[in-house]
C-alpha cells in the first residue's frame, strides 16, 4: 500500500481548532497508520481532536502549547519521544491571520503574527530535527499560503504574506541543510479553506462572492490540504524537497 504510515510518529501544530486544516491533517494521518501528538494553545480543543484520532485504532497524545514559547516546544518533543521513542513527521500548521492594512498596522500586530507562522516554523523545526538526524529519516510540512505568492488580496495582511513567503524560503533552505540525512522539508500553500480563521465559517452566499474567480468555484475543505500533507509525510516522497505544494482550486498557477 502506497503513503503507508504505520509505526511513524507525527507532531501536529494548531490541531485542536475544530473545523481547521491541523485537525484533518492530524486525522488524514491517523487513517495512514500514523501515531499522532497534537498540540495547540487550545488545550480541550486538541484533545477532542486526539480523541477523534484514537478512534482511528492508533495512538494520540494532546498537549498544550504556544508554538512561540521555546520551552513548550521543547516539552513537546521531550513528551512525545519518551511516549513514542522518536519523531518521524512535523506538521507546522499553527498560524494567525489579520485583516490589517500595513499604515494602520502596529508593531505588535506585525510581531505576533510573524512570530506565530513564521518563528514558530524554526523553533519547532530545530527542536525535532536532532531526534531526525539521529534516525536518519525524518519528513517537515510547512504551512505556507497562497498570499505568499500573490501579496494576499483575500484576507491577511502583508505580515501575514511575509511570512509565509518566508516559511517557503525557510523551509528550501532547511533542506539544503537535513536532505543528507534523509529528512525532507516541503510546505502546502492552501488557497481560501473554509475555516474558522477569518472568525467563522462563511455563509453560502458569501462564499460564492469569494470563488466566482477561482476556476474550481468553490473554497477548499481542510481534507484537501490533509491529502497533500500526507502524500509529503510518506516515505514515497522521499526526492521531494525544498517544495511547495499548491492547494488552491487554480486560484494561483506558477
Ligand atoms: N483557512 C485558510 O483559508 C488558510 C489558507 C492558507 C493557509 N492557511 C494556514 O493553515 C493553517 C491552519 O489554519 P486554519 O484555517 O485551520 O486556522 P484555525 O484558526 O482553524 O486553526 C489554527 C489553530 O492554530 C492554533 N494556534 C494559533 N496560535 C497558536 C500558537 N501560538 N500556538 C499554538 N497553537 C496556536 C489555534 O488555537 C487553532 O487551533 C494556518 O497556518 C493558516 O495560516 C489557512
Amino acid at each position: 500500500m502506497l503513503f503507508n504510515l504505520k509505526g511513524r510518529t507525527a507532531i501536529v501544530t494548531g490541531a485542536g481548532s475544530k473545523r481547521g486544516i491541523g485537525r484533518s491533517i492530524a486525522l488524514a494521518l491517523a487513517e495512514q497508520g500514523a501515531d499522532v501528538v497534537i498540540c495547540d494553545m487550545n488545550l480541550e480543543g486538541a484533545k477532542e481532536t486526539a480523541a477523534e484520532v484514537a478512534s482511528k485504532g492508533v495512538k494520540s497524545l494532546a498537549l498544550q502549547c504556544n508554538v512561540i514559547v521555546e520551552s513548550e516546544i521543547a516539552a513537546v518533543v521531550k513528551q512525545t519521544v519518551e511516549t513514542f521513542g522518536k519523531i518521524d513527521i512535523l506538521v507546522n500548521n499553527a498560524g494567525i491571520t489579520q485583516p490589517v492594512k500595513v499604515l494602520d498596522m502596529t508593531e505588535a500586530d506585525w510581531d505576533r503574527v510573524v512570530d506565530v507562522n513564521m518563528k514558530s516554523t524554526f523553533l519547532c523545526s530545530k527542536a525535532v530535527l536532532p531526534n531526525m538526524i539521529a534516525n536518519k529519516y525524518g519528513r517537515i510540512v510547512n504551512m505556507s499560503s497562497v498570499s505568499a505568492k500573490r501579496g494576499g488580496g483575500v484576507f491577511g495582511g502583508a505580515h501575514y504574506s511575509a511570512a509565509k513567503s518566508g516559511i517557503l524560503a525557510f523551509g528550501k533552505a532547511l533542506s539544503r541543510e537535513v536532505a543528507p540525512e534523509g529528512i525532507t522539508i516541503n510546505a502546502i500553500a492552501p488557497g481560501i479553506v473554509a475555516t474558522d480563521i477569518r472568525g467563522g465559517v462563511e455563509d453560502e452566499e458569501t462564499q460564492k462572492k469569494m470563488t466566482s474567480d477561482i476556476p474550481c468555484r468553490r473554497m477548499g475543505t481542510p481534507l484537501d490540504v490533509a491529502a497533500a500533507v500526507c502524500f509529503l509525510a510518506s516515505t514515497e516522497a522521499g526526492y521531494i524537497t525544498g517544495e511547495e505544494i499548491d492547494v488552491n482550486g487554480g486560484s494561483h498557477m506558477d
